[in-house]
């Protein structure tokens, strides 16, 4: 339900730029386990293409084909070798094992169904050589936040930005939280000042409750062995933003 937000490939690189702590968490976390790295959603290559320009062979697989043109096209800009692959995380086989598998961004809360995610742990589980490690990050849902999703039309001002055609855009987001499926429906409007609403596409993020993650993973074959609240390796509390992730194989 996510894919047109996402055909917008070059709108999302605008308004999230990418850098940051999380870049640097992943990075470090590829020179410390050493060899191959996949990630799932790699999205335009944000972390993956400073990973692969470390050195690491490193493959990156997305469901969108404007999100990977888009980190095909930076990727050769720079010089970077990454194998970029066409696939849906819920189910692949790319018939080979890596050293570190890792999701970031929230891109794990695409999967809406139990199943979903079980049955994606389970592919993880089939990728990771001897010594390897599942790293993933997702926001840790907390109720207050939940009950802000109540329809109401807000401006972000955090998320504007400059798009050098239209100029400055403001992004609003209408959210509601359906608790039978734990999905948070949201629409986000991007508006510039002669074109309000030019992109009206709706995102949706399942949330993960702290005990129904250790479920999920068992189920799905994997064993939580670290779980961290933000991307200095502090530890993970009630209050905490984020789950941060890191899992080996049962
Ligand atoms: C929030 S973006 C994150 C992109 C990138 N990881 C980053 O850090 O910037 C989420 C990405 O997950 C991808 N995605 C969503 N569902 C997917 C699925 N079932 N299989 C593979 N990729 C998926 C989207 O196409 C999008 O590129």
């Amino acid at each position: 339900m996510s894919e047109a937000f996402y055909a917008q490939a070059k709108l999302y690189d605008l308004m999230f730029p990418g850098g940051g702590p999380a870049v640097d968490y992943y990075r470090a976390e590829a020179s410390r386990q050493g060899g191959s790295v996949l990630e799932l959603g790699c999205g335009t290559g944000h972390k993956l293409i400073p990973i692969a320009s470390d050195g690491h062979p490193s493959t990156g697989l997305d469901f969108s084909s404007e999100m990977l043109a888009e980190a095909r096209r930076k990727a050769d800009e720079r010089g970077v070798a990454v194998e970029w692959v066409q696939g849906d995380m819920r189910a692949f086989d790319l018939g080979r094992t890596f050293d570190l598998v890792f999701i970031t961004a929230n891109s794990l809360l695409h999967l809406h169904e139990a199943e979903d995610l079980i049955s994606c742990f389970r592919s993880v589980r089939r990728h990771l050589a001897p010594g390897a490690r599942f790293v993933f990050d997702v926001f840790n849902p907390n109720v207050s936040m939940l009950a802000e999703a109540n329809g109401t039309r807000r401006t972000r001002r955090s998320l504007s930005f400059t798009d050098p055609d239209r100029g400055t855009v403001s992004v609003d987001i209408t959210e509601t939280y359906d608790a039978p499926s734990q999905v948070t429906r949201g629409t986000w409007h991007l508006s510039a000042e002669s074109e309000p609403d030019f992109l009206v596409a709706p995102v949706e993020l399942r949330s993960i409750f702290p005990q129904e993650l250790l479920l999920l993973l068992s189920l799905g074959g994997l064993r939580l062995t670290e779980r961290f609240g933000d991307w200095s390796g502090g530890p993970f509390a009630g209050d905490a933003s984020l789950q941060l992730c890191v899992c080996e194989p049962v």
